[in-house]
């Protein structure tokens, strides 16, 4: 193998949990995405920038089957193509998506939402019902501490911050044990302290899940000291450490230099 192999694995080698290849979206005509080309590796952390519009929210409604590309496959795990798949085949393989907003069950504790991702969340009662196996209450323990809600256990999810929320959602997600977390600007709206919280809660899970993360706030994003992809025009218009990307004439022209 030569020196520009070992920079650049095989797309389709087993440690490639997802890989996007030539992906194509359009709207009325418009490109949302173009061609667009990336893989992540298999626990890894990856962070996905880029002005408005540049198609990140678009490429993460490809990759969880809400959006059908016109062009291009999306390869999870070693080579089922998601773009043949419905929406709710797609979370069952083990992909779990975390929207802005968060939607807790703001009326039960925190303890019972995360009970309650354990059967899907479809039946609140009957979940609630249900008898949790030794194993399971062990995993919403460690869950717990994970996304440090282990002292708000019993606190009513609708009494907890803005950005407790958005832990306990990630928790909720958590639950699932997906091989691939895809999480949408997560620090909007979220104290300086919570947003650094975030990012080290975000490396924690990296390693036994990949994550994909878009945000636009760059301490965020130094904190993660994750590989950067800039997406600009459905395409990627960089990619490398953040130090590299900043540096980039492109990027500083079309995004940061604005
Ligand atoms: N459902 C849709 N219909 C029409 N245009 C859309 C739709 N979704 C996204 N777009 C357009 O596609 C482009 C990419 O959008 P989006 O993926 O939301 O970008 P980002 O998340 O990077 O800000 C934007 O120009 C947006 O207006
Ligand atoms: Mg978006």
């Amino acid at each position: 193998m030569n020196a520009l192999q070992a920079l650049e694995p095989a797309s389709h080698s087993p440690d490639t949990i997802l890989y996007l290849d030539g992906v194509t979206v359009s709207f009325d005509g418009f490109k949302a995405l173009d061609n667009l080309s990336f893989y992540v590796l298999a626990g890894e952390l990856r962070a996905i920038i880029g002005p408005n519009g540049a198609g990140k929210t678009t490429m993460m409604d490809v990759v969880t089957g809400k959006t059908r590309p016109e062009r291009g496959q999306v390869l999870f795990n070693g080579g089922t193509d998601l773009t043949r798949l419905d929406e709710a085949r797609i979370a069952n393989l083990g992909i779990g998506r975390k929207f802005q907003k968060p939607t807790v069950f703001e009326h039960h504790t925190v303890f019972d939402n995360l009970e309650l991702a354990l059967a899907g969340g479809r039946d609140v009662f009957a979940s609630l019902l249900f008898k949790l196996a030794g194993a399971q209450k062990d995993r919403i323990d460690e869950v717990l501490e994970i996304i440090a809600l282990a002292e708000a256990r019993n606190m009513a999810a609708g009494a907890l911050s803005h950005g407790q929320k958005q832990w306990l959602e990630i928790g909720m997600l958590l639950m699932q044990e997906p091989d691939l977390l895809l999480v949408d600007e997560p620090a909007a709206g979220m104290t300086d302290a919570e947003t650094e919280q975030t990012a080290a809660l975000l490396k924690r899970i990296a390693g036994d899940h990949s994550v994909v993360v878009v945000e636009h706030d760059m301490e965020f994003v130094r904190a993660l000291e994750s590989r950067v992809t800039v997406l600009h025009e459905g395409r990627v218009l960089a990619e490398g450490s953040l130090d590299k990307v900043q540096n980039d004439e492109t990027v500083i022209e079309v995004y940061l230099g604005r």
